[in-house]
């Protein structure tokens, strides 16, 4: 059996439990590249990335915050590196539920993704790229 086919098995049986092990579920990287629709407004990311209303997300799952060169940040996500922000999951579960309550004086103007699945799709996917 594949890493895969397990995984999709184990994604059947979460959704089995209607959310009760949502907290545990992997996210499943192609869907995340969907969700990522949301954030290309913004965002680029992948070969050749660059820089555009916001920094440009290769490798940023693990990274410290507001670390990317050539992107102004605001001063509070500065502050916030300073004081040791690092984008693990669960912070990163926490900003882009919502972004605004996570960091205030941030300057990420989005509402937040409010469905916890549809954030561990969109980590997996980020995860994908170095
Ligand atoms: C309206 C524009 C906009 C949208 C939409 C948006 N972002 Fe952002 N994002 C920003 C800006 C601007 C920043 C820099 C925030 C700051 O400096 O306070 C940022 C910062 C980030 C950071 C921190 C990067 C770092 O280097 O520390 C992550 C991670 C991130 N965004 C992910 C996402 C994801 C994932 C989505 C989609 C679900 C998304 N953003 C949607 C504008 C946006």
């Amino acid at each position: 059996m594949t890493k895969s086919t397990l995984r999709n098995i184990f994604m059947a049986g979460a959704f089995v439990l209607a959310g009760a092990a949502s907290a545990h579920a992997d996210g499943d990287a192609q869907r995340g590249q969907e969700v990522f629709a949301k954030c290309s407004l913004c965002h680029e990311i992948g070969d050749g990335a660059a820089n555009r209303v916001g920094p440009q997300l290769n490798g940023v799952v693990g990274s410290a915050a507001a670390s990317r060169s050539g992107f102004e940040y605001s001063r509070a996500l500065n502050e916030a590196r300073r004081n040791g922000l690092t984008w693990t999951r669960e912070n990163l579960h926490a900003y882009l539920a919502n972004p605004r309550a996570f960091l205030t004086g941030g300057r990420m103007a989005f509402a937040g993704l409010h469905d916890e699945q549809e954030r561990e799709d969109i980590i997996a996917y980020l995860a994908t790229f170095e």
